[in-house]
């Protein structure tokens, strides 16, 4: 029996699940579910990052202790994943107590190999990401890749010899191109290691909610240590050997693409450090957008995975995610689209299939399977090869990864169900008496319907548990993959239509669903904006404070080896003359400023420009040719007036 392990990532408990954390675990799961019909022995694994610096400090803000935040939010995650009626195999939290253990285990593993060493680290730090930036990587304070702020560290660390792994890395990449997917990120990840990979800070020593470093407990670890390697506490690491041996190597970690560096550079060299295989795969996904804007803190558009499940039918919600995009890109969450697929391909497309077979069934042969699954017939010859290559190609895509591709697969496969009804006409066939044309028909839909309920269980589960109850097919192995041989429908057997699978969605109001989120984030936004405007105003009394007098330029210089800047002394008031330092030597000769009268900024603080000091600034506005033009008075104007 082949193994497949599954990963999510482990979500941060600072806040409560989004839109973004149910895609994917739920994708996990159509995984998961699908190897498991394969017969597959699977591990699914989610569960919550509860450690470090953003946790201790959302813990603050809400007066709560960390633990206590901990606790209140990694039960929000359970409880929504039950909702979603997930099959993960463990929800692992990073407080728990086999976790700790592994983590030291995994710690001094890497220490014994010598790839651990005390130093100080200083730079920069992003709380909310919990990631450390190069000078390179940051702009107005903020992490260009995420827009996080930064903050600057400076203090003792351990670290880890992430450079010794640079060739390893490559050479792994090189071994197994399906390692890191998509394709594109792969190279994006390779282009990062072939930069050059500096060693990586994992202990911090300035907050406390972690796991203190072994032998040296000022030291907390670094929350991503302590967060990957729950991949390995979970399926036993250095406790239960059978349960590794089992799993281990995992076969996908599936992340968000903001996280891909973390589990495909630092985790494998990790794990390669710890003596352990790295995994066989990490598979990066887009992100979601609402409603076509980027969901932020600050617009406080975050979809709510609760509202969603509140909202929508697992069977639904999870249908539209799998389908609209592909695994890898991204996309935008739209509730009209949504109802547009539901209505589409749910209800007409498949809904209508199990209708119209399930009552054709009862009406033109009383209501149990016949005897027609051998029909020599071209149109039926047809449709079985069709029907098998559709369970074929699913199974090739799942292997791919391609969840996108195969759930349009399967759909496709109840398209053509459709038409082959629409091309035999069983009712005619049944008013033309032809019997066996009729018993061969409507056994290849029932039996075409019972492939499509068991390929398309990872996606729409609850439909698919209903089709197959309907036709009788009520065992644990019901919806095995194992069992897609044709003709495993047995004759005679009565069936019963289930209840309605898709109800429709009103357009209308879906649409105005739509528009109103849309709209409420526009108005965040238009708000946001106006009160950005207003905290950039300036108060009168504040604008007086800057002192702007007329001054009379008295000598101008140039000064060796600046040939942007001049040298000036100007009198601003009787008895003031100061020394200004200005970047106007492109645009004015000294000969022709002696003389006249300028606008100057006469209580900055002075500073040194080129090392010599400037007491005083002049004012000039930029010219459309790149010079510049000074702020200048006609000699009527008195020396020392202020300009207010
Ligand atoms: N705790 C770390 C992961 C540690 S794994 C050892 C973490 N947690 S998180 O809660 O911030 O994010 C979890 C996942 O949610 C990431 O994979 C991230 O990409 C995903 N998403 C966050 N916003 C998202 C969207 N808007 N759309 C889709 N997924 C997004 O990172």
């Amino acid at each position: 029996m082949s193994s497949f392990y599954i990963t999510t990532p482990i979500y941060y408990v600072n806040g409560a699940p989004h839109i973004g954390h149910a895609y994917t675990s739920l994708i996990a799961d159509v995984f998961a579910r699908h190897f498991r019909q394969r017969g597959d022995d699977v591990f699914f694994l989610t569960g919550t990052d509860e450690h470090g610096l953003k946790v201790q400090r959302a813990a603050e803000d809400q007066g709560m202790s960390p633990q206590a935040l901990a606790d209140l939010n990694s039960a929000k995650f359970r409880e929504l994943f039950e909702r979603m009626d997930l099959t993960h195999d463990r929800f692992i939290r990073t407080t728990d107590d086999d976790h700790r253990e592994t983590v030291l285990e995994m710690v001094r593993r890497m220490k014994e190999n010598g790839d651990i060493y005390l130093d100080s680290y200083e730079g920069w730090y992003a709380a909310s990401d919990e990631a450390f930036y190069d000078e390179s990587e940051i702009e107005d304070g903020h992490a260009v890749a995420t827009g996080a702020a930064v903050e600057w560290v400076e203090e003792p660390s351990y670290f880890f010899r992430l450079s010794n792994y640079e060739q390893k890395l490559l050479d792994w990449y090189a071994a197994d191109p399906a390692y890191v997917q998509t394709d594109g990120r792969r190279n994006e990840v390779r282009s990062f290691v072939e930069g050059g990979l500096n060693d990586l800070s994992i202990s911090r020593t300035t907050f406390e909610w972690g796991i203190p470093f072994e032998g040296d407990p000022e030291h907390v670890l670094y929350v991503w240590v302590d967060a990957l390697t729950n991949y390995v506490t979970a399926v036993g690491g250095f406790h239960d050997e059978e349960l590794f041996d089992r799993f281990w190597p995992c076969d996908v970690h599936l992340v968000g693409k903001d996280i891909l560096r973390f589990h495909a550079v630092y985790w494998p060299a990790f794990l390669m450090s710890a003596g352990l295989e790295p995994p066989k795969q990490v598979f990066a996904h887009g992100w979601w957008m609402n409603e076509g804007q980027k969901m932020s803190k600050s617009l406080g558009n975050f979809i709510d995975a609760f509202e969603l499940v509140d909202t929508y039918s697992n069977d639904v919600l999870r249908y539209y995610l799998v389908r609209e995009i592909p695994l890898g890109s991204d996309g935008n969450f739209v509730h009209a689209r949504l109802a547009e697929r539901n209505n589409a391909e749910l209800a007409d497309n498949l809904g209508n299939l199990v209708n119209r077979t399930f009552a054709m069934t009862r009406k033109f042969v009383g209501g149990d399977v016949p005897d027609g699954s051998g029909s020599d017939h071209e149109e039926e010859v047809n449709l079985r090869k069709s029907i098998e290559a559709a369970r074929d190609d699913v199974l090739r895509l799942m292997d791919a990864r391609d969840s996108y591709q195969a759930v349009q697969r399967v759909f496709a496969l109840s398209g053509e169900l459709n038409q082959y009804v629409a091309v035999t006409q069983p009712w005619k066939l049944n008013k033309d008496g032809d019997e066996a044309r009729v018993a061969a028909t409507l056994y290849h839909l029932l039996e075409g319907l019972r492939w499509v309920a068991v390929l398309a269980t990872p996606f729409i589960p609850d439909a698919c548990t209903k089709i197959l109850e309907g036709l009788g097919e009520t065992g644990d192995d019901a919806n095995l993959i194992s069992g897609l041989e044709w003709g495993g429908l047995p004759a005679g057997r009565t069936i019963e239509a289930p209840e309605v699978l898709f109800e429709k969605f009103d357009m209308d109001e879906a649409r105005a669903r739509s528009e109103e989120k849309k709209e409420a984030v526009e108005d965040k936004k238009e708000k946001k904006e106006e009160g950005e405007k207003t905290a950039s105003l300036v108060e009168f009394k504040d604008f007086m404070k800057i002192e702007i007098h007329v001054g009379e330029i008295l000598s101008a210089e140039g000064i060796e080896g600046a040939d942007k800047l001049l040298k000036l002394l100007v009198r601003v008031g009787s008895g003031d003359e100061r020394q200004v330092v200005a970047g106007i030597a492109k645009s004015y000769a000294p000969d022709e400023l002696v003389g006249r009268r300028v606008a100057c900024v006469t209580n900055l603080k002075p500073a040194k420009i080129f090392g010599i000091q400037s007491q005083a600034m002049l004012l000039a506005a930029d010219r459309d040719d790149g010079g510049l033009e000074l702020t200048t008075f006609p000699d009527s104007v008195a020396v020392g007036t202020r300009v207010s």
